[in-house]
């Protein structure tokens, strides 16, 4: 039996966010520079975005640059923005293949207009897709998206557009990048490290975290089903005891 046969349909993960670690190392063990990493890691995202769409995964969200990322050498930098241009441009074509409608999440107007332009352009291409929605975080933290909620909500109070004794959970989740999406289910990261770093901390509040020692590179949709095969044995409790789960009430 293989690993996709164990994944039970009636119980899958809603939206899926994965932290793609370990370009870096993968590239060092073979006497490469980290650039090297990150191509290969690209057949790694293909392979995690098919097996998504197959299984009808309505939401997958990657990690793929982070706000701190930037402060990087600026060779890997702008390596690493050249090949999310490329990237994007070749990959859009099995996008739509796969029904897969494009979406991105940070500070974009950080990034370089040529990455930006080309963001846009297959956001624009992909937006009539049904299947699965692909969310990408570039220039993306969680604690800059979270400032921005805060100021946002403050101007609307000083504009009188709201009260602060109206502030919700969902008032917060609503000025959020994630606004229009479910919050992960299953947080899933590559390389070994058992970190968060700075993703998706509002949203993960109830988040099943699966930690993998398989490199970003190495990882593909077999991964991915091991995941979910892990996330559909853990019992969901969301702060009630077992027996309440159990008994539904
Ligand atoms: C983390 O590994 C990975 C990144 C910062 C970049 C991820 C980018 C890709 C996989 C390229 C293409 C992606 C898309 C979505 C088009 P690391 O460099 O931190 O690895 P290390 O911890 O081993 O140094």
């Amino acid at each position: 039996m293989s690993y996709k046969d164990e994944i039970k349909a009636d119980n899958l993960p809603l939206h899926i966010a994965i932290i793609m670690d370990g370009n870096g190392r993968w590239a060092k063990q073979r006497g490469n520079q980290r650039i090297f990493g990150h191509k290969n890691g690209v057949a790694a995202v293909r392979d995690t975005v098919e097996a998504a769409a197959e299984l009808g995964i309505k939401y997958l969200t990657l990690y793929a640059f982070s706000t701190e990322n930037w402060s990087r050498p600026k060779m890997e930098v702008d390596a690493l923005m050249t090949l999310l241009v490329s990237t994007i441009h070749k990959e859009t074509s099995t996008l739509m293949k796969n029904n897969v409608q494009l979406n991105a999440i940070g500070n974009l107007s950080n990034l370089p207009p040529d990455v930006e332009k080309q963001l846009k352009a297959s956001i624009a291409n992909t937006s009539t897709n049904t299947g699965t929605t692909l969310t990408l975080a570039l220039s993306y933290s969680s604690r800059w998206e979270i400032l921005e909620a805060i100021s946002q909500i403050a101007k609307e109070i000083e504009d009188g557009k709201l009260h602060s004794g109206d502030i919700t959970y969902d008032t917060v989740s609503k000025h959020l990048t994630t606004a229009n999406m479910p919050d992960p289910e299953l947080l899933i990261r590559t390389s070994g490290e058992y970190r968060i770093s700075n993703f998706l901390l509002w949203q993960i509040a109830y988040a099943e975290l699966h930690f993998t020692n398989t490199l970003w590179p190495d990882f593909r949709r077999d991964d991915l089903y091991k995941a979910i095969i892990d996330f559909q044995k853990r019992e969901r409790r969301f702060g009630k005891t077992s027996e309440q789960v159990i008994n539904k009430n």
